[in-house]
């Protein structure tokens, strides 16, 4: 097993198993990471979808703690045959002490476009499906979630006819409070992260599992006004072949690490898409994606290093 995070390479599991945890997050609780995303391992039942959860002192080793979603078609009527659920995120609500995941729950050709609601009482455990909706009734399709300091949570979620919105959860983050913002940007695979001063989002064009030249922005307000949207990586990469799909920020002792969390999709065999994770060159409004290449994190100062290639 490798000791260093090596973006592209198969992953496995402190068990040897390929992690399946695709379009996921990253949410730390005490010393511990905890990593969410969608299982698509072959062996699945074909009329469940999964969600894998592991766990990880270091963010190299990740233990597999469980499904914590199993789910059968929630309304066989309304999500017909090849339903998906896909890039779930997971928030800990300090008020009502409960987890609570969201995820894009949709049908066929994507045409319900809405998102689905979860909550377990302990962070790996079974998180129970509460219902769908449209979040202010707009078209949802991929999600991201971002939580502020002072408990309050946002989703953004790519809305086709108009680009994406950021829009608060209500205090129990089981419904939407508010709208916050429309940006005029037709993007998905959302990322959004606070550095020194300013937000910074992140996104990819619509290629469906096709890669395309990733994009980001600044603002000092969740509101906006947002800068232009440039790109993270040289356009001709790509994305060095990869999606955004979360933004994880590592604050250490000595210094702030911001992930790029992507994945390199494989549409034929979906269990089999790569994790493109790679720590991003940031400040004072920039924002860019290194080439990936094998690299660790000491989680107490924060230092990323690079091992011999
Ligand atoms: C792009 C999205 O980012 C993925 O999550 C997935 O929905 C694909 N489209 C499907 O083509």
């Amino acid at each position: 097993m490798s000791n260093a995070i090596c973006p592209g390479k198969v992953w496995h599991d402190t068990a040897g198993h390929r992690i399946q945890a695709h379009g996921g997050c990253v949410f730390k609780q005490g010393k511990e990471f905890y990593l969410f995303g969608e299982d698509r391992s072959r062996h699945n039942r074909p009329d469940c979808r999964y969600v894998g959860c592991y766990r990880s002192t270091d963010l190299v080793h990740w233990r597999f703690c469980g499904e914590v979603v199993k789910l059968k078609n929630p309304d066989p009527k309304f999500f017909t045959e090849n339903w998906i659920l896909e890039r779930p995120k997971v928030l800990y609500n300090r008020f009502t002490h409960r987890y609570v995941m969201y995820a894009h729950i949709d049908g066929r050709g994507y045409s319900i476009a809405r998102v689905a609601v979860f909550i377990s009482r302990t962070i790996a455990g079974h998180y129970h499906f509460l219902r769908s909706f449209r979040p202010l009734g707009h078209q949802s399709r991929d999600i991201g979630m971002y939580q502020a300091r002072d408990g309050k949570a946002y989703l953004l979620f790519e809305d086709r006819p108009s680009g994406f919105r950021i829009v608060e959860l209500a205090p129990n983050y089981l419904s939407i409070k508010k709208s916050i913002c429309l940006i005029h940007q037709h993007l998905e695979g959302l990322g959004l992260v606070h550095y020194r001063g300013l937000y910074y989002v992140l996104g990819s064009h619509l290629t469906g599992w096709g890669p395309n030249p990733d994009v980001y922005a600044t603002a000092k307000s969740l509101r906006g006004p947002w800068s232009q949207f440039r790109n993270v990586a040289p356009p001709k990469t790509k994305t060095y072949d990869s999606q955004s799909g979360y933004l994880l920020k590592i604050v250490g002792t000595r210094h702030t690490a911001v992930i790029y969390m992507g994945d390199r999709w494989n549409p034929r065999q979906l269990w089999n898409s790569r994790y493109i994770w790679m720590p991003l060159k940031i400040g004072g409004g920039e924002m860019q994606l290194p080439k990936p290449h094998c690299w660790k994190i000491n989680i107490r100062t924060g230092t990323v290093s690079f091992p011999p290639r």
